[in-house]
């Protein structure tokens, strides 16, 4: 089963972003635990990261012609403005797991409202880099579900 870990604008910071918020570990270490989780669960985990929002856009649509089982996406502040993302999204057929490292909920605002929540399975945010782990576990156990 191969399962796409999407990661948005500015991810590719982490490891130098506030620490109070995105922990310490880089987005090559997540990618790594992520893989270990992968290799665990029998899945390959396919990473993408991109600051462009159609890129990031054009990720999702290649998803329409190809065997991917279920979607994870960290949008980073695209989450909060990006109703081009949440109709990219919303054309899956597959499951569509949100995570965030931090709680948008215990923060500003703007952060507690997920443009891409309605179109998503179901969210996980607040747990750092747990956050990305639980939400693989999530969607491959969405994945297994609707393949059974
Ligand atoms: C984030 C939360 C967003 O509000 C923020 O803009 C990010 C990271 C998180 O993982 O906690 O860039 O998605």
């Amino acid at each position: 089963m191969r399962i796409l870990v999407l990661h948005g604008v500015n991810l590719n910071m982490l490891g130098r972003r506030n620490p109070a918020h995105y922990g310490t570990e880089s987005l090559a270490d997540i990618d790594r635990s992520l893989a270990e989780l992968g290799h665990e669960l029998g899945v390959d985990v396919e990473p993408f990261q991109t600051n462009h929002e159609g890129e990031m856009v054009e990720r999702i649509h290649r998803v329409l012609d190809e065997d991917v089982a279920a979607v994870v996406i960290n949008a980073g502040a695209w989450t909060h403005d990006s109703h081009a993302l949440a109709d990219a999204l919303e054309l899956l057929h597959v499951p569509v797991v949100e995570v965030h490292l931090s709680n948008i909920h215990a923060r500003e605002d703007f952060r507690r409202t997920s443009l891409l929540a309605p179109v998503c399975a179901g969210s996980i945010c607040g747990f750092g880099v747990q956050s990305y782990l639980l939400g693989l576990r999530a969607a491959h156990g969405l994945a297994r579900n609707s393949c059974a």
